[in-house]
């Protein structure tokens, strides 16, 4: 009855920790991937203040111009690049499903950074695409050895993650050089997931936009302003490429919605610096309890770490740290290895304390 492509979509994985999860009273949870800080007060009243005025209709297809306009001068800004066209998108999951959709045909290899963001692996198969996976285990850096073993004639662009999903890893200079000069090289098109920009905890935001704008830069408003719900997002890049994906939000999500677009136009006014410093001590907390007793990279970003298992398999490990009452992710959700669990440490410090205990217990450490 269901359509092939179908099958190339996987859940099995989370779906069996939170079955797993159903029964547990009040779990340790480290498997949320949204910020635990509420939306700041001044965005909450502009949106509702918007509703009250009646940004309740449909608006342009590509967003109200203000808030593109908007966007176009915070990455001119922020990272000194100049894209050809701004689309606002209904999250970066949208942008990441328009562009997948616009840019592979069948048989197309889409090189991913392994561990990488769940989504890409689905979306890519969803479109024929083939994920080709780039492994970066060991320090989570990203090699050139390991781009050019995965290179093939059929290889079509890269869909690139910093900071990461699920590491926690920050790309360097020297890694964003290696990329770009890797793509320019054999002509590959770089989508880039900013999606964490705001997280990074050991030097400023570096962007692979600093070294080529053959690419396709995606940012978003859920991580960095707690709008996981309000589904807003957007992708900055060639205007041919965002006409197409114009082309199909206007038959698919029509747009993004109305009063969040408006919500946002004071988002970029405001100083979230005391998130950027919480969080930063949130992962001070979570890496010094674990180091040591895991085998654990230090993290840079996000607000994920991604310790090896001490023993078994990550199934087996999160099976046995739920019926400890600690909720984590098995590693082979985000990875074609199944050695490593996430942890997403988004949440209150007693929690990472907590936390902490039951994996140095389960580590026998
Ligand atoms: C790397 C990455 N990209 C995209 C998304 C999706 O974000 P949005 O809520 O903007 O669709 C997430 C959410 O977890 C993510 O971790």
């Amino acid at each position: 009855m269901f359509a092939k492509r179908m099958a190339q979509i996987n859940s099995s994985g989370i779906r069996k920790v939170f079955d797993l999860a159903q029964d547990l009273q009040n779990p340790v949870n480290f498997s949320i991937g949204q910020p635990d800080f509420d939306v700041p007060q001044e965005i909450k009243a502009r949106a509702i203040s918007a509703i009250e005025q009646g940004f309740n209709k449909y608006t342009l297809t590509q967003g109200i111009p203000e808030l593109r306009e908007r966007v176009r001068a915070h990455i001119k800004e922020t990272r000194n690049f100049q894209p050809e066209a701004v689309l606002i998108t209904s999250g970066v999951s949208g942008g990441l499903l328009l562009a997948s959709m616009a840019l592979i045909d069948p048989g197309d290899e889409v090189l991913l950074l392994d561990p990488y963001f769940v989504m890409y692996k689905h979306l890519t198969g969803l479109v024929g695409g083939i994920p080709k996976f780039v492994n970066t285990y060991g320090d989570f850096r990203l090699r050139p050895e390991a781009l050019e073993e995965v290179l093939s004639e059929k290889t079509k662009m890269v869909l690139f993650n910093s900071p990461n999903n699920p590491t926690g890893i920050t790309a360097r200079e020297e890694e964003l050089k290696t990329l770009a000069s890797f793509a320019k090289r054999h002509n590959l098109f770089i989508i880039a997931d900013e999606i964490y920009d705001h997280f990074v905890y050991d030097g400023p935001y570096r962007s692979i936009s600093a070294y080529t704008d053959n690419l396709l830069l995606l940012g978003g408003f859920s991580k960095t302003y707690a709008m996981t719900g309000w589904r807003l997002g957007y992708a900055a890049g060639p205007a041919d490429l965002i006409g197409e994906m114009t082309k199909l939000q206007q038959f698919s999500f029509v747009c993004a919605p109305a009063m969040v677009q408006q919500a946002a136009l004071v988002a970029f006014d405001l100083d979230v610096s005391r998130f950027q410093e919480e969080y930063r001590k949130k992962r001070n907390l979570i890496y010094e309890g674990l180091k040591g007793v895991y085998d654990v990279v230090r993290p840079d970003g996000a607000f994920y770490i991604f310790p090896e298992v001490p023993w078994g398999k990550d199934e087996e490990f999160v099976a046995e740290a739920i019926r400890k009452n600690l909720l984590i992710i098995p590693g082979s959700v985000f990875s074609e290895r199944n050695t490593h669990f996430r942890i997403s440490y988004a949440t209150s410090n007693e929690n990472i304390e907590k936390g902490i205990e039951i994996l140095r217990s389960l580590a026998g450490g």
